[in-house]
């Protein structure tokens, strides 16, 4: 089976083409192109803009692909695109795209969830089995999941305010770091000698719950930066920063595992954009060694927003339902995991 999937929920439009093979997914070409440069401007993404962006650019790249995989549109076995949730005019842009493809090639257009194709790309590789634990941390959602089939996610905790790269964006920007933040504050955290001057707040990690709370950490490090001028340093700062976030995850985490012991998990996938962050990976897979679980998470490029997750989630899709979704089928900016 060979899918062709396209991501454009928000400011990269993506195209890959995957082929699966005996339950396992390779990629034949991928290509992301980033809006970054065109949105650091206005420090966040601009929705009318990203739009266009992806308007301007869906066709060439989708050419591209099929260039490089040596592969005309009628070999492709279906069309899969990102519906939701995400930005509408990005959704419609990719969504209307492939059902275009569809009609002409008379093959199958599927509808995916974004986050349901961050938690599923691990799978590519074909070592993680269901049930599993799985945190998605990205710039809009983080999300502490029980995942028992394809199409079978139960939120276990999540974020009661900011998503956790939306606070790494928001702390960057007061650090005076580009968009987008979390891997700037990665780089500037590598510089700290690891003082702990900062005493950074843990919200939430005594509640006895799975959620999490990033608003309160922002502000906290806001009001270090406005009592100490320019005498801070900002690399403790960042790494405080980066210890309390990953501090308050593995805390929740650890309960996950805990409170799911029925289930006999044997594995836990860290993914969505923050995943790709190398501290806070090496730190679960310290928590995982403790607890006796399989650490897995995606490629650092398949973490952030790709097409190949679409693509392999397409796949996955395809492979128990049998069949495409309606083509009237619309996009949805709000598309809880919980409503599949
Ligand atoms: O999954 P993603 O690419 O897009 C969404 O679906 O939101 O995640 C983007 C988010 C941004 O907030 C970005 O700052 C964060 O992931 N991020 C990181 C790192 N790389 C990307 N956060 C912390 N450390 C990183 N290395
Ligand atoms: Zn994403």
């Amino acid at each position: 089976m060979i899918i062709l999937g396209i991501e454009s929920s928000c400011d990269e439009t993506s195209v890959s083409i995957v082929k699966e093979d005996m339950g396992e997914g390779h990629i034949l070409c991928e290509k992301v192109l980033s809006q970054v440069t065109k949105h650091r401007k206005f420090g966040g993404v601009v929705p009318e803009l990203a739009s266009r962006e992806h308007s301007d650019s869906i066709s060439k790249l989708t050419k591209d692909v099929l260039k490089k995989s040596n592969l005309e549109i009628d070999s492709i076995d279906a069309f899969a695109a990102t519906t939701g949730p995400g930005l509408l005019g990005g959704l419609l842009v990719g969504c209307n795209y492939a059902k275009g493809l569809a009609i002409i090639t008379g093959k199958p257009f599927l509808s995916i969830n974004h986050l349901q194709a961050h938690a599923l790309v691990v799978r590519m590789k074909g070592k993680v089995s269901f049930p599993f634990l799985c945190l998605l941390v990205s710039g809009g959602h983080s999300l502490i999941l029980l995942v028992t089939n394809y199409n079978k996610f139960k939120i276990l905790g999540e974020s009661i305010d900011d998503a956790v790269g939306e606070a790494f964006d928001k702390t960057a920007k007061m650090l005076g770091l580009k968009y987008p933040g979390g891997p700037q504050i990665e780089k500037l955290a590598e510089k700290s000698k690891q003082n702990t001057i900062f005493n950074l707040p843990r919200p939430l990690i005594n509640d006895n719950t799975m959620n999490l709370s990033f608003s309160g950490l922002k502000t906290s490090v806001r009001r270090i930066i406005e009592s100490g001028k320019n005498q801070i340093n900002t690399a403790d700062l960042a790494f405080e920063f980066q210890k309390s976030v990953s501090d308050c995850l593995l805390k929740k985490v650890k309960l996950a595992i805990e409170k799911t012991k029925l289930y006999k998990i044997k594995d836990f996938v860290l993914t969505g954009g923050v995943a790709s962050n190398s501290f806070i990976r090496s730190e679960f897979k310290k928590l995982c060694k403790k607890k006796n679980v399989n650490f897995y998470a995606p490629s650092k490029k398949l973490c952030t927003d790709n097409a190949t997750m679409v693509a392999w989630a397409g796949i996955e899709k395809l492979r128990n339902k049998k069949k495409g979704d309606r083509l009237d089928t619309i996009p949805q900016p709000r598309w809880s995991l919980d409503l599949l």
